[in-house]
């Protein structure tokens, strides 16, 4: 394990083509943690994401948010079969705790101690990961919902595709419009990035719930049999 400078790994890392893993673009990530995974002789790397952890857990403490859950959920949880949900960066657990009522067995991750604090222990169908999603692998074919709602990382698109059972249900909700491509979709980018689903329904309109971003887009998709 090594534990050093994050600019000169970060080099390094790039030097070696090994750069996978998302990078914080301002400021430096506090450790780096290089492991080698011993079965397969595979090295991968970790940015401890302890920014973004501090960063939510101030946020949620003080304000641990609402508890309906998202309007676009409510009004699409009848296409989804009932199984195994994926809430990604779930937050307080409103959704989690919305789909485990309905009967769905949830993996809700998040990456703030706070939030998943708050949720853990609330329903035993719910399986509350504390974990930056980054670093956590989306098992495939193996849920019948995956909720991503207020959150962007384009890094989960292949893997929530593989994620899904083919007849399972996306949906996703996130900000569009804003200046800072990491955090904001482009317009149609979600329909280009699932053109191989079945949308459903799709749309992009003036933000309600936030004074950050001017604009959502709502996306509802299934994976077809053909999906790729
Ligand atoms: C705007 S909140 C949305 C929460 C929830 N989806 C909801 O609709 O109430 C964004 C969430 O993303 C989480 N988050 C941010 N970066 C993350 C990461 N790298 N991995 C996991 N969760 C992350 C935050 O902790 C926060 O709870």
């Amino acid at each position: 394990m090594l534990d050093c400078q994050a600019n000169s790994v970060q080099r390094w890392l790039k030097r070696c083509g090994l750069l996978t893993t998302r990078v914080p673009s301002a400021g430096l990530p506090p450790a780096w943690m290089l492991a080698a995974d011993t079965r397969s002789v595979r090295v991968r790397f970790w940015i401890m994401t302890d920014k973004d952890r501090e960063k939510w857990d101030s946020r949620y403490l003080k304000d641990i948010g609402g508890s309906g859950p998202s309007l676009i959920l409510k009004a699409f949880l009848g296409l989804a079969p009932c199984g195994n949900a994926l809430d990604i960066a779930c937050g307080n657990g409103r959704n989690s705790l919305f789909l485990a009522e309905k009967g769905f067995i949830v993996d809700a991750v998040d990456i703030s101690t706070v939030a998943t604090n708050h949720l853990a222990g609330r329903d035993p169908n719910i399986n509350v990961i504390c974990q930056d999603i980054d670093a956590w692998k989306i098992p495939q074919n193996r849920y019948e919902l995956v909720v991503n709602i207020r959150f962007l990382d384009r890094r989960l698109f292949p893997m929530i595709q593989d994620g899904l059972r083919p007849g399972g249900v996306l949906i996703f909700e996130s900000f569009i419009g804003g200046k800072k491509d990491e955090y904001c979709l482009k317009q149609n980018e979600l329909l280009q990035v699932f053109q191989s689903f079945h949308i459903v329904y799709y749309e992009e309109k003036k933000s309600d719930h936030s004074d950050t971003f001017d604009q959502t887009v709502s996306l509802v998709a299934i994976k077809t049999d053909s999906a790729v």
